[in-house]
């Protein structure tokens, strides 16, 4: 693909109309590798600081995992908001969860999460609804036993263990991504401790959370739900609030009449 093809294809990726929604939560999913050529262009919307901050990585596809996922997340933004990608101001919070600083030409809260994982990555938007996305490859090698062990909720690595073999990998990948989906979208990551909370770990039934040891947190205010992307990955997402339609969709293949 040439630029001015990539350049047509970047304006009309979006469905026409598209809009932010309270009453939905939008996820669109991105196959990086597919779209390695588009990097240089997506370079082009971030701001001085993102583009350093993607020179910092060492690896050439973390670096490009970055660019792609920040320059399609500010293409989402801008095409919603209807202003330009550039413009977009973002920050973070102190334990790091980004949000969008200015301009903000609406007045609810716009809110978004994103997640990589080899080649993959997950972009979540909605209005006035804390959210978090995960994404996670499932890897054949790892010892999951051991990390289940070390991190998960006793009851979760329990359960896990009580699959048979050869179901427990996606049970705990599973249980990960439905995990880091809720810490992310209560914004303080892992240091609330990946132990405090049970999220439910059996892929074939609907994600829950089953229960948290946290103080002043009310359990049954977030609800998590998994997205199903490709065979080899888990993925989920969670937000606080009403249960609310989720719609997945992939980016660059997204239909723009509908
Ligand atoms: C940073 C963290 C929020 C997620 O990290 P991760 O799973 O490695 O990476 P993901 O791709 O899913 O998410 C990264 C994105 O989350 C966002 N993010 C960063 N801090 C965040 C926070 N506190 N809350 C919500 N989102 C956050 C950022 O947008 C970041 O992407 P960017 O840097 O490109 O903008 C954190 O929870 C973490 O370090 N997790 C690792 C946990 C782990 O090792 N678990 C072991 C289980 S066995």
């Amino acid at each position: 693909l040439n630029k001015i093809s990539i350049n047509k294809k970047m304006k009309n990726f979006l469905p026409k109309g598209f809009i932010l929604s309270s009453a939905r939560i939008d996820v669109w999913e991105i196959n990086l590798q597919k779209h390695d050529d588009s990097v240089e262009l997506l370079k082009q919307v971030l701001s001085p600081d993102e583009v350093k901050r993607a020179e910092r990585f060492k690896i050439k596809s973390k670096q490009n995992e970055f660019v792609l996922t920040r320059g399609c997340l500010r293409i989402i933004l801008s095409t919603a908001l209807g202003i330009d990608a550039k413009q977009l101001e973002f920050a973070a919070t102190e334990q790091g969860k980004p949000y969008l600083k200015a301009p903000c030409p609406v007045d609810q809260r716009i809110c978004f999460n994103v997640s990589h994982s080899h080649g993959f990555a997950l972009i979540a938007v909605s209005l006035d609804r804390d959210l978090g996305v995960d994404i996670e490859r499932i890897q054949n090698r790892i010892d999951y036993a051991s990390l289940a062990e070390r991190f998960f909720n006793p009851d979760e690595t329990k359960a896990i263990m009580a699959f048979p073999e050869d179901k427990r990998l996606e049970a705990f990948y599973v249980c990960w991504a439905r995990k880091e989906a809720l810490l992310k979208a209560i914004g303080n990551g892992i240091s609330m401790g990946l132990g405090k909370f049970q999220v439910s770990v059996d892929p074939a039934k609907p994600a829950s959370l089953v229960a948290a040891l946290w103080d002043d947190f009310d359990k049954d205010k977030w609800w998590i739900s998994d997205l199903e992307i490709h065979p080899e990955y888990a993925a989920a997402v969670a937000a606080r609030g009403d249960r609310v339609e989720v719609q997945l969709r992939d980016l660059f293949s997204a239909d723009p009449s509908t």
